[in-house]
């Protein structure tokens, strides 16, 4: 099983992926979040902090783009090619109100035909750039039906891999993802598919892989960034499973060196945004959205995150953030 890093929004950046990649298994593949290009193609300076080669050592990464303008498109797949970029990705799943009423991500999938006019003219130029496509998509903008016609739109053009969330724009992230149609797209894809959401656990991945035997890809978000050891948990299961003896957890750290390591990992990743960003209140900002997932990793009632939103300083949250380390068990055994 090949494993991806989803591309997050606000989280996901070059910060957090290397230091994910240093202190956890690393991703076969990472994903910007998406890069909104001007007209021309064009890239703000802080998407270009993004895909930054230097910025990236060591990671397979695939910038993504959100636009429903081929020439934005392949303007900024011209300069992403100049940094050695040879794929991009082509967001089809943002769910965002504003994004989704500007006819981009899941809201472009509610116009069939223009789509697949952009899909010609962009898959015509990056073949001219010598550059591979790659798409991450919802079912469609409101109901799951609307799939088998974006997959016939798909089938026509040479894309690299097929990224599926399988649920509708409107369920943003609500309901269960619809395996149903998942199955249709595995069925009726041309190019290789890569399941995307809500897997959490090493049961839920399990679940997935059972129901899909030829399922080599899977993008995980949500439950990486609550369980940075969610990969070492899938393959300790998935040694005990070939052992026959039960998915124990024999080959994950225990629980000191779990604390340590995530300890180490946060301190890397707050150190870096300080070092980087301007102004405390916006490290803190980041900070806080992360602990809103990584406090899974403890035993909190509510309490000792709620100690962490609070805090205003730099000094206040590492007291915060101290207590969380220093009071609280782990959930040692994954979500
Ligand atoms: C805060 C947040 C930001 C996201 N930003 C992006 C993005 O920039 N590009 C994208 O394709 N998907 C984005 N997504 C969707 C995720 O990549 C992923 O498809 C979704 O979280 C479902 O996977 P998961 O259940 O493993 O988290 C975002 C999701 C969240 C919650």
């Amino acid at each position: 099983m090949k494993f991806y890093l989803a591309p997050m929004e606000g989280i996901t950046g070059y910060i957090y992926r290397n230091a994910y990649h240093r202190y956890f298994r690393p991703m076969d593949k990472y994903f910007t979040p998406f890069l909104s290009p001007g007209q021309a193609g064009e890239l703000r300076d802080r998407d270009v902090k993004e895909i930054l080669p230097e910025n990236n050592p060591g990671l397979c990464l695939v910038p993504q783009l959100l636009t429903n303008r081929a020439e934005a498109f392949l303007g900024a797949a011209r300069l992403l090619a100049q940094y050695g970029y040879r794929e991009v990705n082509l967001n089809l799943g943002c769910p965002s109100g504003t994004v989704a009423a500007k006819k981009k991500g899941a809201g472009f999938l509610g116009f069939p035909e223009e789509l697949d006019q952009f899909l010609e003219a962009v898959c015509r130029g990056m073949e001219e750039l010598g550059m591979e496509l790659s798409i991450k998509t919802r079912l469609g903008r409101r109901e799951p039906e609307e799939f088998s016609a974006l997959l016939e739109i798909y089938k026509k053009y040479p894309i690299k891999e097929l990224i599926i969330h399988p649920r509708v724009q409107k369920d943003f992230y609500k309901n269960t993802p619809n395996l149903e149609a998942f199955a249709l797209g595995m069925g009726k894809s041309a190019c290789p598919v890569c399941y995307n959401g809500d897997i959490t656990s090493a049961g839920s991945l399990q679940a997935v892989s059972a129901r899909f035997p030829e399922l080599d890809r899977v993008m995980i978000g949500r439950g990486v960034l609550a369980d940075p050891f969610l990969l070492e948990r899938v393959e300790a299961a998935g040694k005990a499973v070939c052992r026959g003896d039960g998915a124990d957890s024999a080959a994950l750290p225990d629980s000191k060196e779990q604390r340590e390591r995530l300890r180490r990992f946060h301190d890397a990743l707050f150190g870096e945004y300080r070092r980087v960003m301007s102004g405390d209140r916006n490290v803190l900002f980041k900070m806080k959205e992360l602990w809103s997932y990584l406090i899974l990793c403890f035993q909190d009632d509510g309490k000792y995150l709620k100690k962490i939103g609070k805090a205003r300083t730099a000094g206040e949250y590492e007291a915060a953030v101290a207590a969380v380390f220093g009071d609280l068990e782990m959930r040692a055994g994954g979500l």
